[in-house]
């Protein structure tokens, strides 16, 4: 049974709907997901799970957000070389551009994406699906 950490930053809920959703696609799949807010995790707690799902919506100018996730996942990207990880997010404005850079980012990182999943806005059903598809990616 693979454990999952869901790791998330929200500000309005969108992207904390997605962590749901990503854990219950792990947990249905067998796997064993745990959700844990950006400020609560750092990497002394990499050792403790199999795979990660980071969720972040666009911030900034298509950018993760600065004060709480981006520092957190800076100091944990560079530990999860070669470890499955998908990357999840809600946006609004544009068409997803964040998404973009940061799964070119994080395979830069050597990191194993697995797959991302991006939202406008609150998940529908179709970006409900992505997650949950996701979630059981990484409990594989
Ligand atoms: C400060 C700020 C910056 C944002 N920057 C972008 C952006 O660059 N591109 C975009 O598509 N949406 C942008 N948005 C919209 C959010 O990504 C969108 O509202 C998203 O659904 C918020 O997700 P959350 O509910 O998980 O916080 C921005 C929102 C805020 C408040």
């Amino acid at each position: 049974m693979a454990n999952v950490a869901v790791v998330y930053w929200s500000g309005t809920g969108n992207t904390e709907a997605m962590a749901d959703l990503v854990a219950q696609g792990a947990n249905d799949a067998g796997g064993k997901a745990t959700v844990i807010a950006a400020e609560d995790f750092d990497a002394g707690q990499l050792g403790d799970f199999d795979a990660f799902a980071f969720g972040c919506p666009a911030m900034g100018d298509e950018d993760l957000e600065q004060t709480t996730f981006e520092p957190m996942y800076d100091e944990v990207e560079s530990r999860l070389q070669g470890q499955k990880v998908a990357l999840f997010g809600s946006y609004d404005w544009n068409e997803g551009e964040w998404m973009d850079k940061w799964g070119q980012r994080a395979a830069n990182a050597g990191l194993n994406v697995v797959g991302t999943a991006i939202a406008k806005d609150y998940p529908d059903d179709d970006a409900s699906e992505e997650c949950r598809r996701l979630g059981a990616l990484l409990a594989e």
